[in-house]
Parts: C-alpha cells; sequence; structure tokens
C-alpha cells in the first residue's frame, strides 16, 4: 500500500526525512481491526517525529500521521482515537497510561492506505461531517477539548487568551471556546492570521506580546518559550495556564515568584481520552461547529502540506486524501 514514512530523522531539515512509496500492508494483532484511511490530517507532532523528538532510532522506518477518518473492516464510517493504550482495563483515561504511546511512535500512523488500530480506539463519525473535516479531530479540536472543557476549570464566559493564531490546536481553541461563550483574545504573528481569528469568533486579536486590556482567567499555551512569560504575566491572580506544546522551545524563565504570589496554576494536559473524542464528535454533530481545513491536499502532495507547517504558513489544518 501507499504510505508516508519517516524514514529518518533530520532535526534542521524535517522535510528531507519524509520518504513516500510502497509499505507494507498493516497484520492486526487480537483485538485490533483494519481501517480504510480516507482522510488524515497533519499535526505538528509529525514535523516532531520528522525532527527526531519523542521517537527512537529503532523505530524507523516508521509510517507518520496520528489522526485519521475512515471506514472500518465492517464498513463503518469511522474517526481514529490516536492515543494507544495495552491497558485500558487499567486507565479509563488512556492518556495517563505511563506505557500510552500515540499513533506513528510505536505503531504505524495514519498517513497510508491502511492503519491497525485497537477496536476500542474507533469513534463513530458523525454523518454531517465530510472525512476531512472528522480527520481534524482526534489530536488538535481533542487537545483542544480537554484544554478548554476538562483542564482550564472555567465556566462559559470567562476571558481566555490562546497564544497562537493560525495553528491546529489555536484555530480550535477559537471555534471551541467562543462556540463555548467564552470571550477568547489572541495573539497572532500576522494581520491575516490576527484577521482569521476575529472572523472564527475571537474578540479581540494582538501582536504577540501586547499588553491585553485586562488580566485574563486562562491562557491557552502551545507555543512555549516565545510566549511563556507574556502568558504568565497576562494572568489575573489566581488564574489558571493550560499548556500542551512548547514549538518554540522547552526551557523558558519559570518566573517562579509571579507563580506563587499571584497564586497562579500551571496545568498540562495532553490530548484527550476516547470518551472524549466521542463528545467532541457529538458537540461538532449538534452545534454546526466544523474545522477549519487550510487546505485539502492528495497523500501524495504531503511534502507541501508538510513544508507549509514547518514555514508557519498555516491557517488551520492540512488534510490528505486517500
Ligand atoms: N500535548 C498534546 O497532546 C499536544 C496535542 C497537540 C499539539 N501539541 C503541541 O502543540 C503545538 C502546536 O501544535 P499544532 O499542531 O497546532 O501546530 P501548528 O499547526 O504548526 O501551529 C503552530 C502554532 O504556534 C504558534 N507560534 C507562535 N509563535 C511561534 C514561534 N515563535 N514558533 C513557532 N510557532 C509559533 C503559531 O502562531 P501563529 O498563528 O501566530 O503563526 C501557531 O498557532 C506543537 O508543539 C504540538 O506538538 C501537543
Amino acid at each position: 500500500m501507499f504510505a508516508v514514512t519517516a524514514a529518518r530523522f533530520s532535526s534542521d531539515n524535517p522535510l528531507s526525512a519524509v520518504e513516500l512509496g510502497e509499505h507494507a500492508e498493516p497484520v492486526p494483532p487480537d483485538g485490533w481491526t483494519t481501517v480504510d484511511v480516507k482522510a488524515a490530517s497533519l499535526n505538528h507532532h509529525d514535523v516532531w517525529t520528522l525532527r527526531g523528538v519523542g521517537i527512537s532510532a529503532d523505530r524507523l522506518p516508521i509510517i507518520i500521521g496520528c489522526d485519521a477518518a475512515g471506514v472500518d473492516a465492517d464498513g463503518n464510517e469511522v474517526v481514529v482515537h490516536a492515543v494507544i493504550s495495552d491497558n485500558p482495563a487499567e486507565f479509563a483515561d488512556e492518556t495517563l497510561d505511563p506505557a500510552r504511546s500515540l499513533l506513528s511512535e510505536r505503531y504505524d500512523g495514519t498517513f497510508a492506505e491502511r492503519v491497525a488500530v485497537p477496536r476500542r480506539n474507533l469513534v463513530p463519525k458523525p454523518a454531517a461531517l465530510s472525512f476531512a473535516e472528522a480527520a481534524c479531530l482526534p489530536t488538535a479540536y481533542l487537545t483542544a477539548y480537554r484544554m478548554l472543557f476538562d483542564k482550564s476549570g472555567l465556566e462559559p464566559g470567562s476571558t481566555i487568551l490562546v497564544q497562537g493564531a493560525g495553528g491546529g490546536v489555536a484555530t480550535a481553541l477559537i471555534k471551541l471556546g467562543s462556540a463555548a461563550g467564552h470571550r477568547i483574545w489572541v495573539t497572532g504573528r500576522s494581520e491575516e492570521k490576527r484577521q482569521l481569528a476575529l472572523e472564527l469568533g475571537a474578540d479581540q486579536a494582538f501582536p504577540p506580546g501586547v499588553r491585553v486590556p485586562e488580566r485574563v482567567d486562562a491562557v491557552m499555551e502551545t507555543v512555549g518559550e516565545a510566549t511563556w512569560s507574556h502568558s504568565l504575566k497576562a494572568l489575573k491572580p489566581g488564574g489558571r495556564l493550560v499548556i500542551v506544546g512548547a514549538t518554540s522551545g522547552t526551557m523558558p524563565p519559570a518566573d517562579l515568584a509571579r507563580i506563587f504570589f499571584l497564586q497562579l496554576s500551571v496545568v498540562g494536559s495532553t490530548m484527550g481520552s476516547r470518551d472524549q473524542l466521542a463528545r467532541l464528535a457529538t458537540l461538532c454533530e449538534q452545534t454546526g461547529l466544523r474545522p477549519l481545513v487550510d487546505r485539502v491536499l492528495p497523500i501524495r502532495a504531503a511534502p507541501e502540506g508538510i513544508a507549509a507547517m514547518i514555514n508557519g504558513e498555516l491557517l488551520g489544518k492540512v488534510v490528505f486524501t486517500l
């Protein structure tokens, strides 16, 4: 079958680590099944894999891609939950299994004609969503869902600052947060991205680092080093910073005095559970919310989409069709 693999790692030139071509068909073990992939979306996780972050060389070559929507062996339209736990009986929330992995870390990922996954990782695809839209849910939208509705601890009507405007998680946070009735403020690196944020439902959009009009209840952080200091300064006393990623670096000055003196909470978050993915799918069906797709490309054009992400050009998600 055709697949997109990480053939090697390159921290400086991740695109050079991508290979397109034939790959062995998946052989599902007991309890697993095979999904015919119709659409798969790109995440920054795939760029990290190509750079060699979060994966060891003994896994190479490996098919990249965490997210997919497709058709299972019984003909059902499904969305694939990307978090693989080998101990589902022990961990109702698969993300708390210390031995968990994401598709494309230990097991082959979704940028292929077929992917093998545990049966319990299949969630029904809402009929109202296209395969391309559904393929955006399992990582970026699920991560944003958990940040906003689980980890933030906030009731609707709160003021939330989202760092970054055009990225997959950032656009998901803006759409889901504004749909839930939060006042969403956003920082974006270009006028085009700030304008996009406003069109998606943000109340105000600012260049990075600008002093916001008043301190916020929570900050949603995916950028890391480049925005960390601004995130802490933007929080009101008792505010909460929810962090899922550090695209620009993982070692900012911690500003410990600000954290304890203002009684701030720093809360880590990762992906979401299978049950949360099912509720997210229902939320999309009930509210009419649809993921923002920057572009849909045939899988053979995967390098074009990956390059756009590396260059920071995206306004929403990149989806590959098969
Ligand atoms: N823990 C988890 O479960 C989890 C899940 C999903 C993602 N993540 C992590 O979250 C991060 C974002 O993922 P994604 O898929 O949304 O990536 P993406 O689509 O490439 O988005 C990157 C975002 O980073 C923003 N950004 C702002 N300043 C930046 C800088 N100096 N350098 C690079 N980016 C900057 C961009 O803002 P502009 O719009 O202003 O350009 C954009 O919104 C990644 O690090 C990813 O690994 C973690």
